[in-house]
């Protein structure tokens, strides 16, 4: 089969990384280990320079036509100006809704290589190989009413409401069941039911899914703040962790400083299987942003990125055995000793963006 990419590379060092990504895919395709039809559009800042919106509906069609879309990152200091519904955060906001992304899947890996030069002692994270599931399109961040009230005495009064309906709960548990079986087999389901009703539903929601369809998983629950508190303290007890928007937000960032630089961190976003094709929309991404301070000088780390097309490998289109060669090959240029500036020790040799590029399609080739 074909696999249909649409490439958004975006602003900052985003085309920089999305090279990288295209050398990837030019070899697999070239090599025959996967056919790959690349199209490109605009989103963020140079799409509003192009036609003065955060993503065209043209481009947006486009998306939504693609098998998988792969997108850099979007923004800088050019368009802080810009009015706020065609921002560039904007372009992806659209992508997100419109593609009804519900589940963020945010993977939090150590390298081997690396495993010391985190802040953590280095057995806490060696190894470690966890996977957070947040879901992403409900929650306090959408819940109505969301306002700011004048009570009329000087006094404001700023609200926001956590909503979760049973099937909403039900579709994001079933994501991390799902994900946990081709893993570890071991899923945390965290919430606040001590103190938040909405907590109480998920943890009804989520014990009710288990016993129903996914009795061979091993399911636990934990309280989000004790979960943070045990993500820094001993991370490895973790495989899969499934929770809400808000706590999902916080505790993946959290999960994602385990483990270094944020130019090595992927995530996938995906919406609904469409039960007539078999397939779902998704959306890959760096973790990272669009690094203006080290923009157009060739030194980004594209690792982020390419760890992106693997997840896409992984979860678009079922080829889970060249993902992990290319996180092999990754893991390979580590061992080696090869490192952008990111990602280096005081004094260590640094290599460009594309000298590390070339040299993860050197390793995919000899494996
Ligand atoms: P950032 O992630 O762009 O950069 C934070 C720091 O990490 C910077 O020092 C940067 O040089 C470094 N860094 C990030 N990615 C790197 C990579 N691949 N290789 C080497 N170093 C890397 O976050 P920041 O500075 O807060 O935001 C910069 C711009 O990016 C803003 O306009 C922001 O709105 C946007 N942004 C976009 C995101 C997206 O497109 N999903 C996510 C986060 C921020
Ligand atoms: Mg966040």
């Amino acid at each position: 089969a074909t696999h249909k990419l649409f490439l958004l590379p975006g602003d900052g060092i985003g085309p920089e990384v999305m090279a990288e990504v295209e050398k990837v895919a030019a070899f697999l395709t070239e090599s025959g280990q996967a056919r790959f039809e690349i199209e490109k559009g605009l989103v963020g800042g140079c799409a509003y320079d192009a036609h003065g919106q955060a993503i065209s509906d043209a481009d947006m069609a486009r998306a939504q036509a693609a098998d998988a879309v792969i997108l850099a990152a979007v923004g800088g200091p050019k368009w802080d100006d810009v009015p706020y519904e065609v921002r560039p955060e904007a372009g992806l906001l659209r992508l997100r809704k419109d593609m009804a992304l519900f589940a963020n899947l945010r993977p939090a890996i150590c390298y081997p290589a690396l495993a010391s030069s985190s802040s953590l002692k280095p057995e806490v994270i060696e190894g470690l190989d966890i996977l957070i599931v947040r879901e992403l399109t409900g929650g306090v961040y959408f819940g109505e009413p969301k306002q700011i009230i004048d009570l009329g005495n000087g006094q404001k009064r700023g609200i926001d409401t956590q909503v979760y309906d049973t099937f909403e709960i039900e579709r994001i548990a079933r994501v991390a069941f799902e994900l946990a079986r081709q893993r570890g087999n071991r899923v945390t389901s965290s919430e606040k039911r001590n103190v938040m009703k909405s907590g109480v539903l998920w943890n009804q929601t989520v014990t009710a899914l288990h016993k129903r369809d996914y009795a061979d998983v091993k399911l636990d629950h934990m309280l989000a703040d004790a979960l943070g508190m045990q993500l820094v303290r001993w991370p490895k007890q973790f495989d899969v962790i499934v929770t809400d928007n808000l706590f999902g937000d916080m505790l993946s960032d959290v999960a994602a400083m385990l483990t270094g630089s944020l130019g090595m961190l992927p995530s996938a976003s995906l919406g609904e299987t469409d039960v007539k094709t078999g397939t779902r929309k998704a959306l890959y991404e760096p973790v990272h942003g669009s690094a203006p301070d080290i923009a157009g000088k060739g030194i980004a780390n594209p690792i982020a990125m390419i760890a992106s097309l693997a997840m896409a490998l992984r979860y678009s289109f079922h080829k889970p055995d060249l993902a992990a060669r290319i996180e092999a090959a990754i893991s390979a240029v580590l061992d080696q000793g090869m490192r952008t500036a990111d990602i280096a020790a005081k004094g260590e040799a640094t290599v460009s963006t594309s000298a590390m590029g070339d040299a993860i399609v050197a390793e995919i080739r000899k494996a």
